[in-house]
């Protein structure tokens, strides 16, 4: 299971080894440290130089822990870089490109989201390998339609939508390959789709188990107009205002 860490104090010493540790083994991992523009300024080019080199995702934060100002505002950022948006596919799910939302809409009940992947092998950032077609009918049940390099269906149920406690349905549709007669999928693609597509909802899980309702929430740039505008034409399904 991958982890977002903190470590403080990890300028150096057992800090240091032990946000290097930890990075390596396949977590996130925040080395926090103070002063990171001044005296640890070379430090924070040692993290990124250790990041670069071994393939880890690890990255220095500014944070002294006697400052009540500086973590709330470290653990702000951690948040904003691993929130449950765009930027999340790279941080959580480990994907090597972030996913645009390209097109939103509220229709009466129904929320549509466009989403596209930037295709990795072009120069063009406008180039997308996949499109992501989300259809959300009121809350709690979604349909997304795949495009692209991949071809599917996702349909994704949370039922009910209530406080601590919700029962989650998550099923993949797959095109029916050419010949194929088979009541059931073939156990190739099954495996398929076990190992690419249903570990990214495990991944998910460890974080919408923390998850704690935010009403104004630190959200990346990109992100910050379709998220806020879906969870404007979300409110229409409470009856109660929203409360923390
Ligand atoms: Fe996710």
């Amino acid at each position: 299971m991958k982890n977002v860490i903190v470590i403080t104090g990890a300028s150096s010493g057992f800090g240091a080894l032990a946000a290097r540790a930890l990075a390596r083994a396949g977590h996130s991992v925040y080395a926090s440290m103070r002063e990171t523009t001044g005296r640890n300024a070379q430090q924070v080019r040692a993290v990124e130089t250790y990041a670069a080199e071994h393939r880890v995702d690890l990255r220095a934060i500014e944070l002294d822990v006697a400052s009540q100002e500086s973590a709330d505002a470290a653990i702000a950022k951690i948040v904003a870089e691993n929130g449950p948006d765009s930027a999340h596919f790279h941080y959580v799910h480990g994907a090597t490109v972030t996913p645009v939302c390209l097109n939103w809409e509220a229709v009466d009940e129904e929320w549509r989201f466009l989403t596209g992947w930037p295709d990795a092998r072009s120069d063009d950032p406008d180039k997308m390998a996949l499109y992501i077609h989300s259809h959300f009918s009121g809350l709690g049940f979604a349909i997304s339609a795949f495009e692209g390099s991949s071809n599917y269906r996702l349909i994704f149920a949370c039922t009910p939508v209530e406080d601590g406690y919700s029962d989650m349905f998550y099923s993949i549709w797959w095109p029916r390959l050419p010949g194929d007669t088979s009541d059931v999928p073939p156990e190739s693609v099954r495996e398929q789709v076990e190992s690419q597509f249903m570990g990214t909802v495990w991944d998910d899980l460890n974080i919408w188990r923390y998850q704690e309702y935010i009403e104004n929430p630190a959200l990346s740039k990109v992100d910050a107009k379709p998220y806020m505008a879906m969870r404007k034409w979300a409110t229409q399904f409470y009856e109660v205002p929203a409360s923390v």
